[in-house]
This record gives C-alpha cells, sequence and structure tokens, in this order.
C-alpha cells in the first residue's frame, strides 16, 4: 500500500489478544496491519475467545491463532520459546487487568503468559482494556509501574465510556493510535532505513552433465540470518542464494542460482547498494565442459577426466575500486588452520573492507548452529584489527554483525 504510512513489510509480529470487549478492535488491528505487510501471528486467550472467534482471527491473519500451552501441534509448530523469538516485536491487544498482573508476576499459566514470560529479550507493547476502577485500583497501578520499571511499552488507555456503562479511563485506544505506535517504534528501530544491502548465501552447484554437479556442504544458515537481521534493521537486501533447505527471510528479495556464474550475474543486477555481504561459499572451480548428456561408465573403462576451471571471485569482483563500489564490503574467511593468518592474506586478494575469520572442519562451521567468528577490519593507514568474538549463534552473529553495520554508519 502507498498512502505515505510506514511500511511494515518485513516485521513479524506476535498479537496476544486477551479478554475484553475490545478484542473486536484487534480484529481491524489485525487487518491494518496486514495491509502494511507485516506478518501477523496471533495468541488468543481463553478469555479473548469469549469475545471473538478463532475463525475470525485466522481469517484475517492467514493463520489460526495458537490458543494452548499444552497443545502436541502447537510444541513441535510454534513452542512458546519459539513463538516469542520469532518476533519482532510482541503486542498484547487488549492487555486485561488480570493478563497486566500476571505479566507483573510472572506468571506462565496459559499461552499467552508463558510467551510473554519468556520474551526477555524481545520488545513488548501492550493496551491495556478495562473497567476504569480495575485501571485505578492500586494492584492494577503498582503493576504498570512494574511493567514500565521492565521497559515494557503502554498505549493508554483512553478515556471515554465504557463497556461497562461508566465513564473513566480504561478504553482500549483506538486502531490509530496503536497503529502508530507499532511504527513509530519501527521507525526508531530500523537504523539501515534507506540503505541497499546485498547478501550471498549457501552453495554453489557446479555442473558435469545434467545430473552430477560438484558442489560443498554450506548450509546458508549464517548468509540467511545476515540477510534477515539486516532486514530487520530496515535494510531493503537482496539476498542471492545457492540451493539450501532454509525458508526465504521475511521481507528480503530473494535470487536463486546455483552455480557461481549466476550469482556474480545476479549481485551485478542488485548493485548499486550500500552494503555487501559475501557470505556464501562459492565453488572456487567448475568442470571446464559441461557434457550435455548423462556421462556413462562406459563398460568397465578408465573414469573420464576431470578438467576444473577456476570461478569468478564474486566478493573480490565486488570489492573493486570504483565510483559504483559498495561503501563497505564484508567477506567471510573460512579456515581450517592458521585462521587469522589465512584471513589476513585474504584482504590482500580480495580487496574487501572487513573479513569475518571462521574456523571450518571438525565440526564447526558448516551446517553448524554455532559460529566462533573474529573480525577483522581494515583501519585507516592500512592497518588491520582484530576482534574475537565469542561463540556465538549464527543468528546472535548475524545480529552483532548488524550491531557493528550501523556504529560505523554513524
Ligand atoms: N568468495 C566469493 N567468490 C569466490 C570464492 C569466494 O565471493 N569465487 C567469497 C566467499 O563468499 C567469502 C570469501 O570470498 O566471503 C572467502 O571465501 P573462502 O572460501 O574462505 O576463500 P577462497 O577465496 O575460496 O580462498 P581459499 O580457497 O584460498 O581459502
Amino acid at each position: 500500500m502507498n498512502d505515505g504510512s510506514f511500511s511494515l513489510s518485513h516485521r513479524r509480529l506476535l498479537l496476544i489478544i486477551s479478554g475484553g470487549i475490545a478484542a473486536y478492535k484487534s480484529l481491524d488491528l489485525i487487518r491494518r496491519l496486514r495491509e502494511r505487510g507485516a506478518q501477523v501471528r496471533c495468541v488468543l486467550t481463553s478469555g479473548g475467545a469469549q469475545f471473538i472467534t478463532p475463525l475470525s482471527v485466522a481469517a484475517l491473519s492467514g493463520e489460526p491463532p495458537l490458543t494452548q500451552l499444552f497443545s502436541a501441534e502447537n510444541e513441535q509448530q510454534f513452542g512458546h520459546i519459539r513463538l516469542s523469538r520469532e518476533a519482532d516485536l510482541i503486542v498484547v491487544a487488549p492487555a486485561s487487568a488480570n493478563m497486566i498482573a500476571k505479566m507483573a508476576h510472572g506468571l506462565a499459566d496459559n499461552l499467552a503468559s508463558a510467551v510473554l514470560l519468556a520474551a526477555t529479550d524481545k520488545p513488548v507493547m501492550i493496551a491495556p482494556a478495562m473497567n476504569g476502577r480495575m485501571w485505578e485500583h492500586p494492584a492494577t497501578q503498582a503493576n504498570m509501574a512494574t511493567l514500565a520499571s521492565r521497559g515494557i511499552m503502554k498505549i493508554g488507555p483512553a478515556r471515554g465510556a465504557l463497556a461497562c456503562g461508566e465513564e473513566g479511563a480504561g478504553r482500549m485506544s483506538e486502531v490509530d493510535a496503536i497503529l502508530s505506535a507499532i511504527e513509530s517504534f519501527f521507525a526508531q528501530n530500523a537504523p539501515l532505513q534507506g540503505h541497499r544491502a546485498l547478501v550471498t548465501s549457501g552453495p554453489t552447484f557446479e555442473p558435469m552433465d545434467p545430473v552430477r554437479f560438484i558442489g560443498n556442504r554450506s548450509s546458508g544458515k549464517q548468509g540467511h540470518a545476515i540477510a534477515a537481521a539486516l532486514a530487520a534493521a530496515g535494510a531493503d537486501v537482496t539476498l542471492v542464494t545457492g540451493p539450501t533447505a532454509l525458508p526465504e527471510p521475511l521481507g528480503v528479495r530473494v535470487i536463486p542460482i546455483e552455480t557461481a556464474k549466476e550469482m556474480l550475474a545476479a549481485c551485478k543486477s542488485a548493485l548499486p547498494c550500500d552494503i555487501v555481504v559475501c557470505a556464501a561459499a562459492v565453488a572456487d572451480w567448475r568442470p571446464k565442459t559441461q557434457s550435455t548428456f548423462k556421462i556413462k561408465k562406459n563398460g568397465g573403462h578408465a573414469a573420464p577426466p576431470l578438467t576444473m576451471t577456476e570461478n569468478p571471485d564474486i566478493l573480490a569482483t565486488l570489492s573493486q575500486k570504483g565510483k559504483s563500489r559498495p561503501k563497505l564490503v564484508i567477506g567471510f574467511a573460512a579456515e581450517t588452520d592458521a585462521v587469522i593468518d589465512n584471513a589476513k592474506a585474504k584482504f590482500a586478494r580480495k580487496g574487501c573492507d572487513w573479513i569475518l575469520a571462521n574456523q571450518v572442519g571438525g565440526g564447526k562451521g558448516f551446517g553448524a548452529e554455532e559460529n566462533s567468528v573474529t573480525l577483522l577490519r581494515r583501519e585507516a593507514k592500512g592497518t588491520i584489527s582484530a576482534q574475537a568474538w565469542p561463540t556465538l549463534s549464527k543468528t546472535a552473529i548475524a545480529q552483532k554483525l548488524v550491531e557493528e553495520i550501523v556504529k560505523k554508519k554513524g
């Protein structure tokens, strides 16, 4: 949509709908969020389900709301930890007095409260909705003070006619107000808004004949995580990726390729851009010729000779000096030994600005969930600085890299 509103196209929202007549407004909130491109996953409490049906939530959000804490299906698909981990922002609307009390006291007796208790590192926004006396009660006010001290953001409540027939504070804020609070939260948390980024990921497959290829073990996990983290920071991201088993990161333009030559062509088509991260494990060589038919065993004769030729170096090509060179070009150095020395040597060959050096082999790097990297940076006057990071999940490494990119941008 293009009505001048802030795009939420790569944002993942978890909307928790607790009990209250205002739950009907949450249906409109879901619709408006999705119009702005957000992915909205919903948790409907049993109180919420007294006011709106799971079917109407499913129809508007595009997937059935989650309702049960202990459910074999949920546990497999979206355990409560995963639900909070996969959200960029959690919004509780309406937030009943009961839900607010549970949050303040750390209860985890239903799916909604368990998700919120697990959301220790996630931003949470609540839109309280209740009777005015309940809102003004010292217990609710003390609970709200506790939540504020933990950084929970609050929208409303508004004053006006309440469902119970009384007047006062306690009405859930209107959908417009909630939407603009969500938009301004993301606007403030989008430090790379307006920046174009290009990420390469996964292996390349270099064909010998129509059925065989030379490839490698890259899972694409690190490159995909970097693309997702850049998009979450507001960048406009193109991900050029070899074959992987991973889902496409949300809000990222994905160009699937197979060979190194295709990867280079796709990268060039994504220029100009400001930031490049080459995380792909590009095959250094490809078979010099590609048979148009399946190479046969040929009745016990010698194996066919395999002559290889060098592939283009994508990182080195994108690092070449010139007017359209991206401001920041980052590569990886996957090494089995002498990690730092080999990585330093790569600066000269590749011409990039930063290198993330990591150890591969022996269960590390390829396919693993975690990575141990050292960030090497080419500083002014040609010196190279090295910053060793602790062993972290690939998602955490992606996040940390994006933080460094944001710091450099200043
Ligand atoms: N890379 C690339 N194109 C290639 C080879 C590598 O873009 N043809 C990039 C990788 O994405 C990575 C960096 O270059 O960011 C280093 O890759 P690596 O495999 O560690 O190094 P190589 O260039 O293959 O050098 P060597 O084989 O000597 O280790």
